[in-house]
C-alpha cells in the first residue's frame, strides 16, 4: 500500500471500525481512563476485548488457551486467571511542586541527559540515514525448560551485527519457576540479565518503597547468589505488567545503582519514541496512569512503542505476543511485523524493541514468523540486533553507521570480560514452597551451580536461609 492509502485507511478505520472486526450482539464498554488495552469479556474467559481508542474488539484465544486478566493474553488453562478482575487506582499524591519540567534542550546534554520536545528526535541530531536501526529483543520473566530452547533459537546460526560479532537480546527474570543455570549460560554469551520482580505481585505498583526494593533488589541478589551473576552486571529493570510504580520504583532504581528502567506503554504512535532520560518530563501520554512524574536525573527510560499496523489488523500491543496475530500464518506474521519495523526504519529509525513473553514461542507460525522477520532484518543494511545497554551506550555517544565498525561497547565480547561459564552437572535442588498469597505448596526445583538452599528463596530471603526477612539492603548510591 502506498502512504497516501495507509492514510486513508487509518481514517477510515477511526470512523468506521466496526466495519472491520467482528461484533456481538452485548455492548461492552471500554473504560474511560487509559482505555487502550486488553480486558476480560465477563462472559468467558475464552475470549476477550480489545480496546482501541475507546472502541471494543472482540477476540477470541486460540484453541486451548484462555485469557488471563493479569497477564493481559491468552495462556494455558492452569495459569489464566479468569476476569474480570477488580482493579483499584490509587489516588495520585504527588506533591505538584516537585513535577518534573518540559525538557529544555538547553541544558539537558549529553552523555548525561537526553531529552527532545516530542520524543522522537535521534541523539546527537542524526539524519536517518546515517543512524543505525538497532533492534533490541527482550524476554521477560522465567528462564526454564519450556522457553530455553525456544530463545536459544532465535540466536542460532550465528547470526551476526554489520561488525561480524554476534546478535545480542536482553532478559528480564523473574524468580518462581527460573532456572539459573539457564541465567548463566544466557550470560556467558553475552546477553543481558535485567531483573523483573521475584513474585511478580499484583497491584505493586501502587506499594511503597520497602516492597519495591524487596522485589527488585531480591532479584538482582537472587541472581547474583544462584547465577553467579556479579550485581553490576545488572543494571536494568522492568516492571511487571508494564506498570510502573510512580515515583517510588524509580527512587530505588536511583538510591541502588541501577542505569535504566524499561517499563512504560507508548499508545500507538505515528513516529516512535526514542529512549530518554527522566530528568524532564515525560514526552508523552502515560499508557499504565502510574509513569514517575518527579525528575530522575540521569536514570534512563527505554519506553515500549506500541506495535500496529496501518488497517490495526492484530490490535496494538506492547508485547508483541499481545497482539492477536494467532490465526495468522508465518509470512502474515512476518509481514505484519515488517510493516511494524518500516515505521521506524523508514522514520526516526528509534530502537525498533521486540518484547516477549513465553507465551509467543507456543505457537508455531509465530515463532516461524519471527525467525522469517530476524532473518530478513539481519540482511537490512544499518541493522544491528544489540542488548539495551549496548544501545543506550550508544545514544550517550552517538555515532554514524561508517563509524560503527570500531565502535568499542559493540565489538564482540572478550572472553575475561564475560560472567563465568556455567557448570557442567548444576544442582537440582528440589525445594518445597507453599506460595504466601495463595498459601498453594508445591515442589520447586531450583537449578544452580551453587550450593543448594536450605529453602526456596523468597522475598525478604534471597540465599534461602530460611529465615524470614533475613535480607538487609542498603541503599548504594542514596543522593542526601
Ligand atoms: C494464607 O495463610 C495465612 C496464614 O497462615 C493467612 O493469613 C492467609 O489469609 C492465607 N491466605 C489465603 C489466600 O488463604
Ligand atoms: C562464579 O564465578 C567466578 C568468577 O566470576 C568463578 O571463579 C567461580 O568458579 C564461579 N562459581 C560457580 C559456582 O560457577
Amino acid at each position: 500500500m502506498d502512504s497516501a492509502l495507509k492514510v486513508i485507511a487509518v481514517i477510515a478505520l477511526y470512523v468506521f471500525p466496526i466495519a472491520l472486526c467482528e461484533t456481538t450482539g452485548e455492548t461492552f464498554v471500554c473504560p474511560e481512563v487509559g482505555g487502550n488495552g486488553n480486558y476480560a469479556d465477563p462472559a468467558t474467559c475464552r475470549r476477550f476485548y480489545q480496546c482501541v481508542d475507546n472502541f471494543p474488539y472482540l477476540n477470541r484465544c486460540p484453541a486451548g488457551l484462555y485469557f488471563d486478566d493479569v497477564n493481559k493474553l491468552c495462556t494455558f488453562k492452569n495459569e489464566a486467571r479468569c476476569g474480570p478482575l477488580p482493579t483499584t487506582e490509587a489516588p495520585s499524591t504527588e506533591n505538584p511542586i516537585d513535577l518534573a519540567q518540559k525538557c529544555d534542550t538547553s541544558q539537558c546534554t549529553l552523555p548525561y541527559c537526553f531529552c527532545s520536545r516530542d520524543g522522537t528526535i535521534i541523539p546527537g541530531g542524526l539524519d536517518p540515514k546515517e543512524t543505525p536501526q538497532m533492534i533490541l529483543l527482550t524476554f521477560d520473566g522465567a528462564l526454564n525448560q519450556n522457553n530455553y530452547d525456544h530463545y536459544q533459537k532465535v540466536f542460532s546460526h550465528n547470526k551476526k551485527n554489520p561488525n561480524g560479532c554476534l546478535i545480542k537480546g536482553t532478559f528480564f527474570i523473574s524468580h518462581e519457576y527460573c532456572d539459573y543455570n539457564m541465567v548463566q549460560e544466557f550470560a556467558h554469551r553475552g546477553h543481558e540479565i535485567g531483573v523483573e520482580t521475584v513474585s511478580l505481585q499484583k497491584g505493586l505498583h501502587d506499594k511503597g518503597y520497602e516492597e519495591w526494593v524487596a522485589e527488585m533488589i531480591g532479584m538482582r541478589e537472587i541472581l547474583v547468589n544462584f547465577a553467579n551473576l556479579t550485581k553490576s552486571d545488572i543494571v536494568g529493570m522492568r516492571a511487571p505488567f508494564l506498570k510502573p510504580g510512580r515515583n517510588t520504583q524509580y527512587e530505588v532504581i536511583e538510591d541502588y545503582g541501577f542505569v535504566y528502567d524499561s517499563s512504560i506503554g507508548i499508545p500507538p504512535s505515528r513516529v516512535p519514541i526514542w529512549p530518554y532520560s527522566l530528568d524532564y518530563k515525560i514526552p508523552h501520554e502515560c499508557k499504565s496512569g502510574t509513569c514517575p512524574t518527579k525528575s530522575f536525573k540521569g536514570t534512563w527510560e527505554v519506553p515500549l512503542n506500541a506495535h500496529y499496523v496501518a488497517t490495526y489488523e492484530g490490535g496494538h500491543c506492547p508485547y508483541l505476543d499481545q497482539c492477536v496475530l494467532h490465526s495468522h500464518d508465518a509470512n502474515e506474521v512476518f509481514e505484519w511485523l515488517r510493516e511494524d519495523f518500516e515505521r521506524y526504519y523508514s522514520q526516526n529509525r528509534a530502537p525498533y524493541m521486540m518484547p516477549f513473553h513465553t507465551n509467543w514461542f507456543q505457537i508455531k507460525e509465530l515463532e516461524d514468523g519471527l525467525h522469517k522477520f530476524i532473518d530478513w532484518a539481519n540482511k537490512q543494511p544499518d541493522v544491528w540486533f544489540v542488548t539495551t545497554t549496548q544501545m543506550l551506550t550508544w545514544m550517550t555517544d552517538p555515532k554514524t553507521t561508517k563509524d560503527l565498525s570500531g565502535f568499542e561497547p559493540w565489538m564482540c565480547d572478550k572472553p575475561e570480560q564475560l560472567p563465568a561459564p556455567p557448570c557442567n552437572l548444576p544442582n537440582k535442588c528440589p525445594l518445597s514452597f507453599k506460595h504466601p498469597e495463595t498459601n498453594i505448596s508445591g515442589t520447586r526445583y531450583l537449578s544452580t551451580c551453587k550450593e543448594c538452599p536450605r529453602k526456596y528463596p523468597w522475598l525478604g530471603d534471597s540465599k534461602g536461609t530460611g529465615v524470614a526477612g533475613a535480607d538487609v539492603y542498603s541503599p548504594e548510591n542514596r543522593k542526601k
